[in-house]
């Protein structure tokens, strides 16, 4: 046989099921036809205001982009105490909330090992523990989403399967927008698992983060972002906050440079302005409460409650959820779709500015079904 280095790939890496990513606005842009400014983008949870002004500022004023970042990112985790409430010791800053997903993954996970995962929620969590040969061990949501508590309990204490090290838990949870209640979290902590708390839209919820939980649980790890309230989804830059043991491994096992200087300036600018992040919220937040009565009163769709900067729909149209997207993006205007178990015929919406509400608005009244 002629030697393949094809052959020489790990066994699993075969099966694997590649991640279907969003398009940004130039792909989108040159697909539909359209030119950018008349795409309404409501399909990924981005943040439409986008960076504050302090931003771009800070961006075009940085004097060293040709010196490599500070490894330790002592600046953006010294704001990021300030900000998150917990001490700079035991904040991760990374290349997005995306990339502590993959160190823990990395760390705790080989072959065969299982974790917990909840869907109908983020994809990353199965994705990234499949890519180290884990595998992903579904207890689906119960009515209105809530987190099945109990079936964990069983799944992690089942001798008879594989060892399971990792619970991901989300709140608000991505795509159906509901939040993980405080009591649930703690009996969840109280099994022999690394526990994955993802908080990637909690500033848009009514209820305070549990980023402080990690002083008290040594089997916490709460995962942060600026990809959505402070709008730089496009600069890559997120953070993980986890208790003293776990910070001192992700010190040896983390990429030096695993946050790139413009992430950093673009964080810690966005940070000395915290106020207007909140301000940009709170106008999101408000807008959100609007969306949803005049989603109301479209006679197609069912929303649900949402304490984060989208709202899950379920679509009673003829044409299907895919029909209604299809139908949505030839006028430019993107939403997501889903039709899997667990979420049949369903979109989910990112909150927009109010004129890109109304312009959604106006095209779903003009449906024709
Ligand atoms: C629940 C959840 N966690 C994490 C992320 C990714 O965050 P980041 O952009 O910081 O990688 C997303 C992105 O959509 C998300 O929905």
């Amino acid at each position: 046989m002629p030697f393949s280095a094809q052959a020489l790939l790990r066994p699993h890496i075969d099966a694997l099921q590649p991640y279907t990513p969003i398009q940004p606005f130039d792909v989108l842009s040159k697909r539909l036809g359209l030119p950018a400014d008349q795409i309404v983008k409501l399909d990924a949870n981005e943040n439409p205001y986008g960076p504050l002004p302090a931003v771009a500022q800070a961006l075009a004023e940085h004097p060293w982009y040709h010196i490599y970042p500070d490894p330790q990112h002592e600046a953006l985790r010294d704001a990021l105490a300030g900000f998150a409430g917990v001490p700079a010791a035991n904040i991760l800053p990374t290349h997005g909330a995306d990339e502590m997903l993959d160190l823990l993954c990395r760390l705790f996970l080989t072959n065969g090992d299982r974790v917990i995962n909840c869907p109908p929620t983020f994809g990353m969590y199965s994705f990234d523990a499949e890519l180290v040969g884990a595998v992903a061990h579904d207890i689906p949501r119960k009515a209105q989403f809530a987190t099945d508590v109990s079936a964990i309990e069983q799944a992690v204490n089942d001798d008879s399967a594989s060892a399971c090290k990792m619970v991901f838990v989300t709140s608000p949870n991505n795509p159906t927008g509901n939040w993980l209640p405080d009591d649930e979290l703690k009996s969840i902590l109280q099994l022999p698992v690394l526990v994955v708390l993802d908080e990637a839209y909690v500033e848009f919820a009514d209820k305070p983060s549990r980023a402080n939980w990690v002083s008290r649980h040594e089997n916490l790890v709460v995962l942060r972002t600026f990809s959505k309230a402070a709008g730089i989804a496009g600069l890559r830059l997120g953070y993980g906050i986890c208790p003293d043991w776990l910070m001192q491994v992700l010190w040896k096992f983390k990429q030096p440079y695993n946050v790139n200087v413009a992430a950093s300036v673009a964080g810690i600018a966005s940070l000395k302005h915290a106020s207007q992040i909140r301000s940009v919220v709170k106008l999101l937040v408000d807008e959100r409460g609007r969306l949803f009565d005049a989603l109301q009163n479209v006679p197609y769709l069912n929303p649900y409650p949402s304490e984060a900067n989208f709202i899950l729909c379920d679509v009673t149209a003829s044409i299907g959820a895919h029909g209604v997207k299809l139908a949505l993006e030839k006028q430019g205007i993107l939403v997501r779709y889903y039709n899997k178990p667990g979420l049949a015929d369903c979109i989910r919406i990112s909150v927009g500015r109010p004129e890109q509400t109304d312009r959604l608005l106006q095209a779903l009244h003009a449906l024709e079904i």
